[in-house]
C-alpha cells in the first residue's frame, strides 16, 4: 500500500475511533497513538503542543507518544515555535541545521510539524513528529498529516 493509502486508512480508523468524542484532549491522544503505533519506528516522537489560553503566545505540551518532551515551548521558537507563529507546516530534513531547534532528546535527526486549526480557524496546537532517521518526511507526509489534523477539533 502506498503512502498515501495508509494515511487515508489511519484518517477513516481515528475519525471512527474518537466518533462524538467531545474532549479535545482524547481526540489528540487517540490520534497520537495512532499514529506512532503505525510508524513506528519511523515516528519516534508523536505528539501535540497546545497554545494555552492563559499565556501570550506559548505552546504547553498535550498528549504525546515517545520520550520525554519539554513542557513549554513560545512561539517563535524551535520548529514547533516557528509554526505556531507562521501557522504552516514545515519539514525539517536536518533539525542540527535549524535555528533554534529545541533538542528534547537528542536522538532526533529529522521532523515534520503541522498546525492544528479549531473550528473557529484560529490556531488550536502543532502536531509535531520527530525522527531519529535523517530526512524521513516527504510530502506524503505532509498530505496525510494535514487531512489527519483537520478532523481533530470537530465532534
Ligand atoms: N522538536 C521540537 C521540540 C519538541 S520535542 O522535540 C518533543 C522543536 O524544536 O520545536
Amino acid at each position: 500500500m502506498d503512502k498515501a493509502a495508509v494515511y487515508r486508512d489511519l484518517k477513516a480508523e481515528i475519525e471512527s475511533v474518537v466518533a462524538g468524542e467531545t474532549s479535545v484532549t482524547a481526540r489528540y491522544a487517540t490520534a497520537s497513538c495512532i499514529l506512532a503505533q503505525a510508524f513506528r519506528p519511523r515516528f519516534f516522537w508523536t505528539g501535540f503542543y497546545v497554545v494555552d489560553p492563559l499565556k501570550d503566545r506559548e505552546l504547553v505540551v498535550g498528549p504525546y507518544q515517545g520520550t520525554l518532551g519539554c513542557l513549554r515551548i513560545p512561539f517563535g521558537k524551535g520548529v514547533c515555535g516557528h509554526v505556531a507563529a507562521t501557522e504552516e507546516a514545515i519539514i525539517v530534513p536536518d533539525v542540527h541545521t535549524f535555528p533554534g531547534h529545541i533538542a528534547c532528546d537528542s536522538a532526533t535527526n529529522s521532523e515534520i510539524v503541522l498546525p492544528v486549526f479549531g473550528a473557529d480557524g484560529k490556531l488550536a496546537a502543532v502536531l509535531d513528529i520527530d525522527s531519529t532517521e535523517p530526512d524521513a518526511f516527504d510530502d506524503a507526509d505532509r498530505e496525510g498529516l494535514s487531512a489527519i489534523c483537520e478532523i481533530l477539533l470537530v465532534a
